[in-house]
């Protein structure tokens, strides 16, 4: 909507985790040397962990760009809180092997077929395993039988687990000892630093051409950092809004006075600094679980399903909010958007009013269609 106006080439701040955005922050670049020392070493388990919207997804892709297909056949799974046999379902659908109506032995045993006829060909398996705080522990379970897989003394195959801090939290009890015996390198991805945040928005806005508008002030970047706590998604969430308010503010610099009414009109919207409501929701009284583990999974009883039934409708719940909240957020910014349309097709003398029009124009309370629009609140 602003790429014109502040002449770029595409939307600096999606949401999306594109590698092609990628930037090399400390954190990012040792969670990358974790993984490719990982992928060298070709067995054992990489552990990732890092906050929400750290950029665990974005890495991870930025990894499966840089993995020798010659010799490496990687797969990427997205944990979605599924039973142990489903997880072994995901696995193999995420190598391409056909294994509808299997049962669990003939699967595991389709599974390591594929594994050694890869190794014969000279390549070995990766799997990546996203969003691994959903994954119950006998599906970590399974994952650790599937690194059993061997070749003389080498693994078929090899697995980073990579998720949310309450990942680690999984992996110290009492019946993870054994996959933790075989993690050979761990590493958790902190938050950017305040010249982190200010290299990485210069980094994603030279990514689609920018040649210094719109002008960020020094001050401006360290209240973006402050606000965001250098969380890459927070940062994103927060810059993207300050872009568009600049944009129907027509202003081409950015001051802090300006991050900070965005920051402060974004938790009014959202409930929290930067969109506190894009954050997850765990909610009060989840079963400690990852909810929705799937039945004949793991020792529920009818109180704990009750309590994970729960669980999920307040889950649901916060979700419907966040939407309710994100559809008013695209109304007012459509709302403010065709003020300016408006204003401008009135500069140009286009604005000609429709058979009715007028009357709808009169009863618009604050003059939308003719006053331009000086700030943001
Ligand atoms: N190193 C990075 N370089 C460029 N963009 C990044 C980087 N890290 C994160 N981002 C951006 O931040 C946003 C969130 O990243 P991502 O989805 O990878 O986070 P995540 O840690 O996987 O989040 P979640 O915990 O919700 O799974 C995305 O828009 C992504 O492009
Ligand atoms: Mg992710």
């Amino acid at each position: 909507m602003y790429e014109a106006f502040f002449r770029l080439t595409g939307k600096p701040f999606q949401l999306n985790p594109d590698p092609d955005f990628f930037y090399g922050s400390r954190g990012h670049r040792r969670a990358m040397a974790y993984l490719e020392y990982g992928l060298h070493q070709g067995e054992g388990f990489i552990v990732i962990t890092g906050e929400v919207g750290a950029g665990k997804t974005t890495l991870v892709r930025n990894l499966l760009r840089r993995v020798p297909s010659d010799s490496v056949q990687a797969a990427q799974i997205v944990s979605t809180q599924v039973g142990a046999d489903d997880l072994l379902r995901l696995v193999a659908g995420s190598f391409q092997l056909d294994v509808a109506g299997l049962d669990k032995s003939s699967l595991l045993q389709r599974l390591e077929e594929h594994f050694r006829a890869m190794h014969r060909t000279g390549r070995r398996a990766l799997l990546v395993v996203d969003e691994a705080q959903n994954l119950s522990p006998r599906a970590v379970e399974e994952l650790r039988m599937l690194s059993n897989f061997q070749e003389g003394t080498r693994s078929l195959v090899q697995s980073f687990l990579v998720g949310q801090p309450e990942f680690r939290a999984i992996l110290q009890r009492p019946e993870m000892r054994q996959l933790k015996q075989r993690i050979i390198a761990s590493y958790h991805l902190g938050p950017l630093d305040s010249a982190e945040t200010r290299a990485y928005v210069e980094h994603r806005l030279r990514h689609v051409g920018w040649r210094g508008d719109p002008d960020f002030s020094p001050d401006s970047l360290a209240q973006v950092h402050a606000v965001a706590e250098g969380v890459p998604r927070r940062i994103n969430t927060l810059c993207d809004r300050v872009l568009l308010a600049a944009f129907l503010a027509e202003r081409h610099d950015i001051d802090r006075d300006l991050i900070e009414d965005v920051a402060a009109e974004l938790a009014d919207e959202l409930g929290g600094p930067t969109g506190g409501a894009l954050l997850a929701v765990v909610p009060a009284g989840a079963p400690d679980e990852p909810v929705g583990s799937t039945g004949g999974d793991t020792e529920t009883g009818a109180a704990s399903s009750a309590a994970s039934a729960a669980a999920r409708i307040a889950l649901l719940e916060a979700r419907l909010a966040r939407l309710e909240a994100s559809s008013a957020t695209t109304y007012n910014v459509l709302q403010r958007v065709l003020r300016v349309l408006r204003a401008s097709t009135g500069a140009l003398g286009l604005n000609r009013a429709a058979p009715g029009e007028g009357r709808a124009r009169r009863g618009d309370p604050d003059g939308a269609g003719s006053a331009p629009v000086r700030a943001v609140r």
